[in-house]
């Protein structure tokens, strides 16, 4: 089995907390090397997963490591100039979601990736949720997904990402959005939206029905301002309906004629290690097998660029504009 060799960019939380614990736990993969700008931040975390290389500037990283493949884990505002070079120079590129701050970054990503001939991954980890997983593939063997149903709910009425330079539908509620494509089968036929702003100053409840190509129809339903965290998803087929909650402590209950089933996350994963049964530990394990298989990733930058543009749609397709 070939080794795969990845440099990391970026020591913080999401870093920490679920990539490299994913990413340390293949056998064919080395961490060649680690790069943060905060000292105490880059040794901390090299410490844990054992990275010997350390480094405060990137291209010296690059340079000095020569990756297979690279992971750029940081806020979206600092992404674009560290992707395009390391597509430059060749290698693959793993980024979180959002894919750059505007559609115009995700596009000249997705160009830049063409161009060198570069392997891309957005962190959409919902699609690699093993429940999903499971949940979806036990629906559409009665038939294709007819309707579908992606909720994301929060607390938080004033959200500022990032110091305001990014929206929260594209920073966050992109999720919901980018589960919802996949979930309608991925092409966009047309879409109707309401988008509210509930006790602030900003949009924070963004709402669509969009058609698909497949003929199914899907809901979006997002608010920041309500209950808390609640973040669900509904799969119907003919015959048979999901309603699934992936978070900890939820459960996916399927009803068919036969009855109802449930099924929880950590069984689906097999764990309930959150980075693994929240799709983390998944959407790596199958960016390294695309290297290794060179495949294209499910969730690469050009597929990305499709979930931007439905982000776009709903702003653009308001039934209602002040
Ligand atoms: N998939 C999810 O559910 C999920 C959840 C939370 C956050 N995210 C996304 O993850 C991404 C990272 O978020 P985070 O909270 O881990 O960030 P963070 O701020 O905790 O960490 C970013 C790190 O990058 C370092 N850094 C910044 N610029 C650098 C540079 N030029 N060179 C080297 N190091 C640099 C910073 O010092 C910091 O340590 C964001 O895009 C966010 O939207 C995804």
């Amino acid at each position: 089995m070939k080794k795969i060799n990845i440099a990391l960019i970026g020591a913080g939380g999401m870093a920490n907390s679920v990539h490299y614990p994913s990413l340390s736990a293949f056998e064919d993969v080395n961490l060649v090397g680690l790069c943060d700008v905060v000292e105490s931040k880059l040794h901390a975390t090299a410490e844990r997963f054992e990275i010997e290389q350390r480094f405060t500037d990137y291209q010296k990283m690059l340079e000095k490591t020569s990756p297979d493949a690279v992971y750029i884990l940081m806020p979206p505002q600092h992404l674009f100039p560290l992707v395009i070079h390391s597509l430059s120079q060749q290698h693959h590129v793993f980024i979180e979601k959002p894919p750059g701050v505007t559609l115009h970054q995700t596009r000249e990503m997705a160009l830049a990736a063409e161009k060198h001939g570069c392997k891309t991954m957005v962190g959409f980890n919902r699609r690699f949720i093993p429940l999903m997983q499971k949940v979806k593939a036990i629906v559409e063997e009665k038939g294709p997904i007819i309707q579908c149903m992606s909720t994301f709910h929060k607390n938080t009425p004033g959200a500022l990402y990032y110091d305001g330079i990014i929206d929260v539908l594209t920073c966050d509620a992109i999720h919901a959005v980018d589960a919802l494509r996949w979930l309608g089968g991925g092409e966009v036929k047309a879409v109707a939206s309401d988008i509210n702003r509930f006790y602030s100053e900003r949009e924070n409840s963004f709402n669509a029905i969009v058609k698909f190509t497949s003929g199914a129809s899907g809901y979006l339903c997002t608010n920041w301002a309500v209950g808390g965290r609640i973040h669900t998803f509904e799969m119907h087929a003919r015959g048979i309906s999901a309603y699934i909650n992936p978070d900890a402590g939820g459960c996916a209950t399927l009803y068919t004629n036969g009855g109802t089933t449930e099924i929880t996350p950590a069984e689906a994963a097999g764990s309930d290690a959150a980075h693994k049964a929240y799709g983390f530990y998944g959407e790596s394990r199958h960016f390294v097998d695309c290297i290794q298989q060179d495949r294209r990733p499910l969730t690469c930058f050009a597929d990305a660029i499709k979930t931007m543009e439905l982000v776009g749609a709903i702003y653009r397709n308001r039934i209602d504009v002040d």
